[in-house]
C-alpha cells in the first residue's frame, strides 16, 4: 500500500545487488511512495547485471561507484543531482563486506590488510558519502541519511569477526556526522540495526543459519524481514520523523531487549 510518503523526494540508494538485498526492497518501496532516485553499486558488483532489472522497474538510472573512492562518490553525487534535477532528500548506505569473513578467517587470525578493507568498505565509506554530500552541498534541508547496522556492534557474535568493529565505527560516524549536518542543514543521520536477513552479505557469515534461528526464537515478534526493514527506512526518509537523528534504531522484533525466551529454554531443555 502506498501513502505517498516520499512524493517529490529525490535520493541515492547504495547497495542493491540482487532481489534479496535490503537496498533492493528499499528501492521498490521508495518508488511506490513516489520518490525519484539514482541506484549505485560497486562496478564489480554490477557485472552480475541484476541491478539493471531493478533500474527498469523503478525507472531509475544507475551510476557505478566504489564507495571507498572519494573520486567515484564526487562523480556520483554531481551526476545524481544533474539527473534528478536538483538537490537530494535522502541517501541509503546499504554496504557491507569483509574479506576476512569471505576467506573464513577467525577473530584470532585476521589478516590486517583485509581488516582495513573491511573498515574502509563497511564504515569509512559512510563518512566519505557524507563528506562528499556536504562538500557539494548536495542535500536539501530536512534531508535524511540512513545506514544499515547490526547488533554485533554492541554484543559478541564470534563469526561476525571484524565486521563487529566496522559496525561500531559506522554507528559512531552516524552520531558525529549527524551532529554536524544537523547543525548546518537540519539533515538527520541514523543507523538501523536490522535482524539477521537472508541476503548475500548475511548468509556469507559463518553459522548464519544458527544465529538466524536463534534470533528468530529469541524475538517476541520474530526476525524482521528485508521488506519490513524497507518500510522502516521509508518512514525515516519521510517528513514524519524529522526530529529523529544520531540514533542507532533497533529493527529486530524485540531481540535486543531479551535475556532468554521460552522458545530457547524449550530448545535447550530438549
Ligand atoms: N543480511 C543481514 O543479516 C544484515 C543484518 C544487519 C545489517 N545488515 C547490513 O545491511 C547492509 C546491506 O546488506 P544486505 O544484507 O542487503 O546484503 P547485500 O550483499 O545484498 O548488500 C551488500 C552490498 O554492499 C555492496 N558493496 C560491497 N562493497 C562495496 C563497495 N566497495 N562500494 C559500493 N558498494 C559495495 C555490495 O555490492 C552489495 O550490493 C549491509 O550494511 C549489511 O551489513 C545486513
Amino acid at each position: 500500500m502506498s501513502y505517498n510518503l516520499l512524493k517529490g523526494k529525490k535520493g541515492i540508494i547504495f547497495g542493491a545487488l540482487d532481489e534479496k538485498s535490503i537496498a533492493w526492497k528499499v528501492a521498490m518501496r521508495a518508488k511506490e511512495e513516489g520518490a525519484e532516485f539514482v541506484l549505485t553499486n560497486a562496478p564489480l558488483a554490477m557485472r552480475m547485471g541484476e541491478i539493471n532489472k531493478l533500474a527498469e522497474q523503478c525507472n531509475a538510472q544507475i551510476i557505478p561507484a566504489d564507495a571507498t573512492s572519494v573520486e567515484d562518490l564526487e562523480n556520483l553525487f554531481s551526476k545524481a543531482q544533474e539527473i534528478l534535477g536538483g538537490k537530494l532528500d535522502f541517501v541509503l548506505h546499504s554496504i557491507g563486506m569483509s574479506p576476512n569473513i569471505r576467506k573464513g578467517k577467525t577473530y584470532g587470525d585476521l589478516n590486517y590488510d583485509w581488516f582495513m578493507k573491511t573498515l574502509d568498505i563497511s564504515a569509512l565509506s559512510f563518512h566519505k558519502v557524507m563528506h562528499v554530500a556536504e562538500k557539494q552541498d548536495a542535500m536539501n534541508e530536512w534531508g535524511s541519511i540512513v545506514a544499515l547496522s547490526y547488533i554485533a556492534a554492541q554484543r559478541v557474535f564470534p563469526d561476525y569477526t571484524d565486521m563487529s568493529q566496522a559496525k561500531a565505527v559506522l554507528e559512531s560516524i552516524a552520531r558525529n556526522y549527524g551532529y554536524r549536518l544537523g547543525r548546518s542543514k537540519k539533515i538527520r543521520v541514523n543507523t538501523i540495526s536490522q535482524s539477521p536477513t537472508k541476503t548475500t552479505a548475511g548468509t556469507g557469515v559463518g553459522g548464519f543459519d544458527a544465529f538466524y534461528d536463534y534470533a528468530d526464537k529469541m524475538s517476541p515478534l520474530g526476525n524482521a524481514s528485508a521488506e519490513a526493514c524497507a518500510d522502516y527506512t521509508i518512514t525515516l526518509f519521510s517528513d514524519l520523523t524529522r526530529y529523529v537523528t544520531m540514533q542507532n534504531l533497533m529493527h529486530d522484533g524485540g531481540f535486543s531487549s531479551m535475556g532468554i525466551s521460552e522458545d530457547i529454554v524449550e530448545m535447550i531443555s530438549k
